[in-house]
Formats: C-alpha cells, sequence, structure tokens
C-alpha cells in the first residue's frame, strides 16, 4: 500500500461483522494501482452505533463508505440524498460525501448488471430474463436490468405473493412481472437469462439447486448471484447441459468498481481489484 499523508483521503466499509469483508483489499489495490491518494479500512459498527458512525463521516470528512449488512436499509435515513436506483433497491451500498453531503447510491444492482454483460451476455436489449428470488439481493437488481430495455423480467419466488408485491413496486414501462412457480419451468424453456439471487447452493450446502438446470434453454444463460462456491450446483449442471454461466464475484468487483469510480472520477482498474480479491481466497 502506498504511503499514508496528511493529504490521504479516506474510505471505509460498515458492517456487523465485517472481518470477513474483501472490500478492503480491493480498494486499497485500486488506490495503489491508479495513484489516488486513498486509504480504506473496514469498521464493525453494530447497529445501535450506526447513527454515530454516519456523525463521524461527516465530522472526519470521509471522502465515501461502503455499507454491508445490516445497514443497508437503515442507513438512509442518516443520508441527505438517495438515487434514483439506491430508491428503487430500496438499500444503499455506497456513500458519496460531496463536499459535506452524503449522497447514497446503491451499486450492487449496476456493479451485477455490468459483470453479466462483460461476462456473459454483453446485450440484454430485447431479452427475457428470469429472477428467481425476490429477497433484498433480487430487489436490487431489478432497476438496474430494467435499464437494459429487456423485452420482460419474469420474478419467480418461493413464497409467490412476495415477488407479486415486489413487481408491483415497479411502474409497468419496468416490464417486471411476477409468475407463480408452477410457470417457472415454462418461463426457464424460452428465457435468454436465469438468475438465481436466492441462498440455495451457498457454502456449505454446495449441491443444493434452486431450480431444475435442464429447464434451461442450451446456450442461454445461467447466472448465480452467490460466489462462495464461485460456481455453484446450478452453475456446474447448467454449463453440463450447454449453458452459458456467470457467477457472483463479478458482481462483488464492480459494485467495488462503481464506487471507486463514484469516489475518484476515474475508471477503477478492474483487472487488478479481481486480482487483489481472487489472490485473497488463496
Ligand atoms: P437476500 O438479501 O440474500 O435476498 P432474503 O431477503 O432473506 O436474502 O431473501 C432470500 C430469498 O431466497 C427469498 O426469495 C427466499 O424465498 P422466500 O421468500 O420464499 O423465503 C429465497 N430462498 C431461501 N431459501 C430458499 C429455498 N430453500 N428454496 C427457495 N427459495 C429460497
Amino acid at each position: 500500500m502506498q504511503r499514508l499523508d496528511s493529504h490521504t483521503a479516506l474510505f471505509g466499509v460498515i458492517g456487523d461483522p465485517v472481518r470477513h469483508s474483501k472490500s478492503p483489499i480491493m480498494l486499497n489495490r485500486a488506490f495503489g494501482e491508479t495513484g489516488v491518494n486513498g486509504a480504506y479500512a473496514a469498521f464493525h459498527v453494530k447497529p445501535e452505533q450506526l447513527a454515530q458512525a454516519i456523525a463521524g463521516v461527516r465530522g472526519l470528512g470521509f471522502k465515501g463508505l461502503n455499507v454491508t449488512i445490516p445497514h443497508k436499509i437503515e442507513v438512509m435515513a442518516h443520508l441527505d440524498e438517495i438515487s434514483e436506483g439506491a430508491k428503487a433497491a430500496g438499500a444503499v451500498n455506497t456513500i458519496v460525501n460531496d463536499g459535506g453531503r452524503l449522497i447514497g447510491y446503491n451499486t450492487d444492482g449496476i456493479g451485477y448488471v455490468r459483470s453479466l454483460k462483460e461476462e456473459a451476455e454483453p446485450d440484454l436489449a430485447g431479452k427475457t430474463i428470469v429472477v428467481l428470488g425476490a429477497g433484498g439481493a433480487s430487489r436490487g437488481i431489478l432497476w438496474a436490468l430494467a435499464q437494459e430495455g429487456p423485452k420482460a423480467i419474469l420474478l419467480a419466488n418461493r413464497t409467490e405473493a412476495k415477488a407479486f408485491e415486489v413487481a408491483s413496486a415497479f411502474s409497468p414501462d419496468y416490464r417486471i412481472s411476477a409468475i407463480p412457480w408452477e410457470e417457472l419451468q415454462a418461463a426457464c424453456a424460452s428465457a435468454d437469462v436465469v438468475i438465481n439471487t436466492t441462498s440455495v447452493g451457498m457454502s456449505p450446502n454446495v449441491d443444493a439447486v434452486p431450480l431444475d438446470p435442464s429447464w434451461l434453454k442450451p446456450g442461454s444463460v445461467a447466472s448465480d448471484l452467490i460466489y462462495n462456491p464461485l460456481k455453484t450446483a446450478f452453475l456446474r449442471q447448467a454449463e453440463q447441459l450447454g449453458c452459458r454461466i456467470h457467477g457472483g464475484l463479478g458482481m462483488f468487483i464492480y459494485q467495488g468498481a462503481y464506487a471507486f469510480e463514484y469516489w475518484t472520477g476515474q475508471p477503477a482498474p478492474v483487472a487488478a481489484m479481481r486480482e487483489a480479491v481472487m489472490a485473497s481466497f488463496n
């Protein structure tokens, strides 16, 4: 890491827990790579300390902050402005300190979409997308997916009412509609991209699949937000059946890349950031 001095701009991530976070490794590498005089640390902030932590950001003049579980929703009440994407996601994961005004963004959804386009499907316009799951992670990506102009986004969830509730929060222009669980197989058969946002398949339950991968069309994209393991059982089986696959690590890398870009106004050194994260797994 580069030398810190009295000009160093400060950044960090707040969460509870936070010691597992790979964001410091990734963002400090980005600062080093680009020569930005910045430093990034992880702060363990309990829910009852959230207001003080944000007051500290203002008082100490931190330039930016990432926000992770469990603060992504509650933090919004402490900010001066919330971006459209963060409002649609109902959560903030990135704060920019713009001359004393704290602005909340959500880079998870746009980070996911940028990774999907870079790594699996460059053009989502006119495509049919199935999204499985209707929790926080799903809500986080729906707005960003809709910005790409797909033909339809079909949302299915084990608890169907939740899918209908989430879909109805978006205007019809977004072409997001909920489907009953029993229509999922038919929807997958005609989908270009099928995305798992549920926790099914996450370590330690690495053999579980959220749906039968044989429902997917060969050549279509199977995408999973999970990155532990890097290749879930859903992706492994879909790949064997001739699908293109896309894992969740890119979402993490690109949400950090967008945060870096919002904070510095410079393009993020994505390859170096990915390398730093991959090296930390070994
Ligand atoms: P996250 O923020 O990761 O999205 P969440 O808000 O708790 O977490 O949402 C978890 C999602 O995974 C939900 O869509 C949940 O479905 P339900 O609404 O029916 O609970 C889904 N999920 C979790 N375990 C599941 C399972 N075994 N089968 C199908 N869906 C599951």
